[in-house]
């Protein structure tokens, strides 16, 4: 049986903004990516039988899995026969947490399946294919610094971020996307990130003007009920983070730190009270 086993890379948004609505009804984002060693291991064999057999931790999976749909799609953007396939995701990034976890595994799947049946495929090619299974799994897909705008499916690689080490934690709530963009007035937004400054910083490899310029627009529009995002955030900064802020629309609260040793530190007291809680770099 042929079967590939890939890493898939957990993300940050070291910047978010939105910058408009859309006729469509979405909003158009520029958001600079950042991806972390916490990841999904991603296993795709080609089977004997037919269709598609998915395990994916607690998440079901039927059709409606990221990776389903991707498998789908690179059959038929790469003009295949679809062949039985199983699919396995040892899943370590928390779902439903501003981590892009599943739009990781359905990148993973399709670089797995490239490489299994069609190595000659370009990735520009691959790319495009993404974009057709969900706006974050182009980024996903290239990983490393990037700028990504549009719905997130328009990506510009960056200069490697500097290092920092990362602690991540899960508050235990979801906080629902579409109600996060039902709040968004562009005209009454504040506490925007400065994109232009934090792409001169990475530019520039500036580690305390990338640290600086963290920012995620959504947490000037979070409902009072989820206050706790800026008690983790605070915490996090009197244990030594350079940066803290909120990653995509949450509820992941992240904390940046150039002292390996603070970082061990704040996860070890994070971790006392957040199950969900994450020791991690970027990559
Ligand atoms: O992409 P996803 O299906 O998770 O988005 C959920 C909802 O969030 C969309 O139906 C839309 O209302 C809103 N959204 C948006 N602009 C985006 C992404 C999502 O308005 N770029």
């Amino acid at each position: 049986m042929k079967a590939v086993t890939l890493p898939a890379y957990a993300k940050l948004n070291l910047t978010l903004d939105i910058l408009r609505k859309r006729p469509d009804g979405y909003h158009d984002l520029q958001m600079v990516m950042q991806s972390v060693e916490l990841h999904d291991d991603v296993t795709v064999a080609l089977t004997d039988g037919v269709g598609i057999v998915c395990r994916c931790g607690d998440i079901p999976g039927d059709e409606s899995n990221l990776t389903v749909k991707a498998a789908r799609a690179f059959f038929d953007g790469a003009g295949i026969e679809p062949c039985g396939l199983s699919i396995d995701v040892e899943k370590r990034i928390p779902a439903q947490a501003g981590m892009a976890g599943g739009s990781s595994d359905a990148a993973a799947v399709l670089r797995a399946l490239r490489r299994l049946l069609m190595p000659e495929m370009l990735g520009e090619e691959l790319e495009r294919i993404s974009a057709r299974v969900g706006s974050d799994v182009p980024y996903c897909l290239r990983g490393g610094t990037a700028l990504a705008e549009g719905r997130g499916e328009r990506l510009t690689s960056l200069r490697a971020a500097p290092e920092f080490t990362v602690v991540l934690c899960k508050p235990d709530f979801d906080i629902p996307t579409p109600m996060l963009f039902s709040r968004v007035r562009i005209s009454e937004l504040y506490n925007r990130p400065d994109t232009p400054g934090m792409l001169d910083a990475l530019h520039r490899g500036d580690a305390q003007g990338v640290a600086l310029r963290v920012k995620n627009v959504f947490e000037s529009v979070l409902p009072k009920e989820y206050i706790e995002i800026f008690d983790i955030k605070e915490r996090m900064h009197r244990l030594g983070a350079d940066a803290t802020a909120m990653t995509g629309s949450g509820p992941t609260v992240f904390g940046l730190f150039r002292n390996y040793a603070a970082a061990r530190d704040a996860y070890a007291i994070m971790a006392e009270d957040y199950e969900q809680t994450f020791f991690t770099h970027f990559v």
